[in-house]
């Protein structure tokens, strides 16, 4: 009798072996997910990044889940963007400018935000004076970040070594959480949550520590059988654009994707939008093997998919 082919066999192996990996990747961005559900994340885990201030703008951010933003934060967020890209997309086929599709995607529980608040000197005083207390009686961490990090360790675990550098006006409120009331700024013309004129009622809204000027959202995702962290959106005010801060949030987001152990970033951009293709290409993005005009590049297209492969964690190395 002849031999038995193995071919069968050997395929049905490596069948098997990619579906353990692809659900060894799914079970990692589930707990990437689950891991940054609640709590700072920026306090807990990135304090060099709780600060900007630079080229006249000085800044707090903070780190939300979606299903923890503030309502006027998130009508905030899509009415900037409205004003920023509204024309963009309706000038994409198939794209279309939607309100409540955006408010849809923006509000998704897998949403995650980085939101930065420009503050105004009496309360860049009152958090100090804050801090001065807290640290005079004894500063302890508040129990919800205690258990956030202890949920996000794999947040910490994979720290691939060469994380970005905090720059250097990153500050010094390391360790600190800011968790006070902060009164509002009324500068500038458009209302928003923060400042004494806007309207809505977010929760939350006194607590934020200043008026916000940008954000960026990202999710953890599964793209091509690989973690990867997607920038959704980043939107920086006019009156705070060209200081560093696009710069400083895409940084910190890589960051964010280096310690996560994800494989990669990835994210949209309209051809149009220069001021956006400009700081991608500075940063090291590249197009997606998938992305429209890697497919065909001959072809008129409206957007492309860029992306920007990290590092594998020191320890997958070994
Ligand atoms: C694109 C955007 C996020 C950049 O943010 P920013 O804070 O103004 O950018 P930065 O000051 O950090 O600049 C970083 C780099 O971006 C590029 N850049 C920023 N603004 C630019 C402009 N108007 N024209 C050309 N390049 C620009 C430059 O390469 C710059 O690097 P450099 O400072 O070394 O020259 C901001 O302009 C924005 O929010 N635009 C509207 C919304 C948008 O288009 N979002 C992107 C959707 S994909």
């Amino acid at each position: 009798m002849a031999k038995k082919s193995s071919k069968g066999k050997d395929k049905k192996l490596a069948r098997k072996a990619e579906n353990e990996r692809a659900a060894a990747v799914a079970a990692a961005v589930k707990v990437l997910n689950e891991g940054s559900a609640s709590g700072d994340l920026l306090a807990a885990h990135y304090p060099a990044f709780t600060r900007f201030d630079r080229n006249g703008l000085t800044a707090a951010l903070r780190f939300y889940a979606a299903k923890e933003l503030p309502h006027a934060l998130l009508d905030w967020a899509l009415g900037l963007t409205r004003d920023h890209m509204a024309a963009l997309y309706d000038a994409c086929p198939g794209w279309g400018w939607s309100d409540a599709k955006k408010r849809a995607e923006l509000a998704d529980p897998a949403a995650r935000y980085l939101v930065v608040f420009e503050q105004q000197q009496a309360q860049q005083q009152q958090q100090q004076q804050q801090q001065q207390q807290a640290d005079a009686g004894g500063a302890s961490v508040p129990a919800a970040a205690e258990g956030e990090a202890a949920a996000a360790a794999p947040l910490t675990a994979a720290a691939g070594a060469a994380a970005v550098e905090a720059p250097a006006a990153a500050s010094a409120l390391d360790e600190q959480r800011e968790n006070s009331a902060v009164a509002g700024n009324t500068s500038g013309t458009q209302a928003a949550p923060g400042s004494s004129n806007a309207s809505g009622s977010g929760g939350g809204d006194s607590c934020l520590p200043g008026r916000p000027v940008a954000f960026l959202h990202f999710r953890f995702e599964v793209e091509e059988g690989e973690a990867v962290l997607y920038c959704y959106e980043i939107q920086v005010a006019a009156a705070a654009q060209g200081k560093g801060l696009g710069r400083f949030l895409m940084q910190l987001l890589e960051l964010v994707g280096r310690r996560s152990g994800v494989a990669r970033l990835m994210l949209t951009v309209f051809h149009a939008n220069t001021a956006a293709l400009a700081l991608y290409k500075r940063l090291g993005y590249v197009l997606d093997n998938d992305s429209p005009g890697a497919v065909d590049p001959s072809g008129d297209h409206k957007y492309e998919i860029l992306t920007k492969r990290l590092p594998a964690p020191a320890a997958a190395k070994a």
